[in-house]
């Protein structure tokens, strides 16, 4: 396959870029760099520096790239995602999240390219009606960042069925892990994610964690979610392009690990390569008490199955942050 990366220098994207690479695929990455970083796009492999909401910037790679060879698949990562931020700037998140996803489709389509894989995510859920979310939920998004996503989604689906396109939906839960090379991993200023706060805490670079209420209706009071090695979240992503691409259908799945864990469970976990200090402080509004995605429809429909445990996830998380607190 021929498949162009938008957001392709971020955390997710570039772990598809290696697992499209590995598996033999020609990549092209697009990027703006506003929150990726160019280090993380493999050597040999053709990037163009642009912007997804500036049409010129889209025209530009589609008409060079296609006149070699049309893409076989676009797949789109380049979103903002920071939710609190999503609250207090909702513009710049429709403009980004919604308008570039617009103005993709629209070149796609004026180059005839088939089939689209879209990073959408459990935020479209908006509160959980019950434990294990499964594809048809009801999807009530309660901030901007999960209601552009979902606008994204609704387009994609209007847009297939009119030019007779295929999508593949992917509705990520909780990221985490690095890339075996650990070339690529979350490297970001501000982390809000779970597993990489506890394991700077553990490593000393933070001098403690906070864990938001321990009086929820949960095996141990704390907040429960599933967690999934962010390789294998690429590898899916490899396998839905080639089914949509080889049974020309469309398909939108979870992609989690249908087990849940505590935040002391996580804690219990990290613990176990260092002491992790932390305090408990009150609950944050809007997490549900649990949280897990079923993964039934990816296992049947992709044939995925993620590789990586628990465990796998934290020590390639530690690893990773080892590598890079030394850089
Ligand atoms: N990280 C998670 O836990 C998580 C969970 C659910 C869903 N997602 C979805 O996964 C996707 C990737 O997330 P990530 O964690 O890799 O984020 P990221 O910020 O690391 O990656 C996004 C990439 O897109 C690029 N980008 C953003 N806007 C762009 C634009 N207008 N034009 C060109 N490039 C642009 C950024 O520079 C960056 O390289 C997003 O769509 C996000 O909504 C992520």
């Amino acid at each position: 396959m021929k498949v162009l990366v938008i957001g392709g220098a971020g955390y997710i994207g570039s772990h598809a870029v290696y697992e499209l690479i590995r598996d033999n695929h020609e990549v092209v990455v697009m990027d703006n760099l506003s929150t990726g970083d160019e280090t993380f796009i493999p050597k040999g492999v053709k990037f163009y520096f642009g912007d997804i909401t500036k049409r010129e910037d889209l025209s530009k790679i589609f008409e060079t790239e296609c006149a070699i060879k049309p893409f076989d698949v676009v797949m789109h990562f380049a979103a903002k995602l920071i939710v609190p931020e999503s609250m207090s700037k909702p513009l710049e998140y429709y403009h980004n999240n919604v308008e570039g996803v617009r103005l993709m489709l629209e070149v796609m389509t004026e180059h005839n390219i088939k089939n689209v894989v879209f990073s959408s995510t459990a935020a479209v859920y908006g509160n959980p009606v019950k434990t294990l979310c499964e594809e048809d939920d009801i999807t009530i998004p309660v901030n901007p960042y999960g209601a552009s996503k979902l606008a994204s989604e609704n387009m994609i689906k209007w847009v297939c069925n009119a030019y007779k396109m295929n999508y593949c939906i992917f509705r990520y839960f909780n990221v985490a892990g690095a890339d075996k090379s650990l070339e690529i991993g979350l490297k970001k200023d501000n982390l809000t994610h779970l597993i990489p706060i506890t394991v700077q805490t553990a490593l000393g670079i933070r001098d403690k964690m906070i864990v938001f209420g321990d009086d929820y209706d949960t095996v141990d009071g704390t907040c429960v979610r599933d967690y999934i090695h962010v390789s294998d979240l690429a590898h899916a992503h490899v396998l839905g392009a080639k089914y949509i691409l080889n049974n020309n259908e469309s398909v939108l799945l979870n992609l989690g690990s249908n087990e849940g864990y505590s935040v002391k469970q996580i804690i219990d976990e990290v613990s176990k390569y260092a002491k992790v200090n932390y305090e408990v402080g009150p609950r944050r509004e809007g997490d549900p008490a649990s949280l897990i995605a079923s993964n039934t429809k990816a296992k049947e429909i992709l044939g995925w199955i993620p590789q990586n445990g628990l465990s796998d996830i934290i020590k390639s998380d530690m690893e990773y942050r080892k590598k890079i607190s030394n850089e």
